[in-house]
């Protein structure tokens, strides 16, 4: 009986050892796919273009603005191409990695950013684990977009819905300090 009851904890602990191995790795991220993201391409919203439904800006930080927008405005979804940025509101970004970076975000990294007249401070990066200024978890309310979306939550693609409405989103995207820069 005894050895019956380690057996069977031994298989547990082999177990747990296993799913957190496959958990890790699916969330490991490939440095050889990683583009370089610094602080000084985050543009301020009027200079990257706005969705044709106009809930958020895009740009494509390797030069292929007309395939990010291909899908930005595909009334079908899609999946994003490597260099994509995305952003809803100054402070909340999200850019695509090479093919084969990070399999449990599809690529995307998820970035909450500090903005002032003087540009951007990244503030927090990274993939599951990111939190916004609200306390929720970025990848945890985009990755209920329903697959043929590329966890970009738009309306009525299956997200949590965020805190505030659509109005101050539109008010908050209309004051992004980075546009007043005199220069
Ligand atoms: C509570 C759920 C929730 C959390 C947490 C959240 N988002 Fe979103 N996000 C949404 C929803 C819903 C939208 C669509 C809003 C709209 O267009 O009305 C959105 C929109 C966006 C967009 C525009 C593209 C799109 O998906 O529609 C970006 C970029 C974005 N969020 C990035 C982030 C980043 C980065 C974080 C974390 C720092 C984050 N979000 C945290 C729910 C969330």
């Amino acid at each position: 009986m005894k050895s019956l009851v380690s057996l069977n904890s031994l298989k547990m602990a082999l177990l747990l050892c296993f799913s957190l191995t496959a958990i890790s790795q699916s969330n490991s991220q490939d440095q050889d796919k990683q583009l370089d993201v610094t602080e000084d391409l985050f543009k301020c919203l009027t200079e990257m273009t706005r969705s044709s439904t106009g809930a958020f800006f895009v740009d494509n930080m390797l030069g292929d603005i007309d395939a990010t927008l291909a899908v930005a405005n595909s009334e079908t979804g899609g999946e994003y191409p490597a260099g994509s940025v995305i952003s809803l509101v100054p402070s909340e970004v999200m850019i695509k990695h090479d093919a084969g970076w990070n399999e449990a975000t599809n690529d995307w990294e998820f970035f909450e950013l500090t903005v002032s007249a003087a540009g951007s401070e990244i503030a927090v990066r990274g993939t599951t684990e990111v939190v916004n200024q609200f306390g929720g978890n970025c990848f945890g309310c985009h990755m209920l977009a329903t697959p043929e979306w590329d966890l970009i939550c738009g309306t009525g693609h299956g997200c949590a819905p965020l805190p505030i409405d659509r109005e101050t989103i539109a008010n908050i995207q209309n004051s992004d300090p980075r546009c007043m820069k005199e220069d």
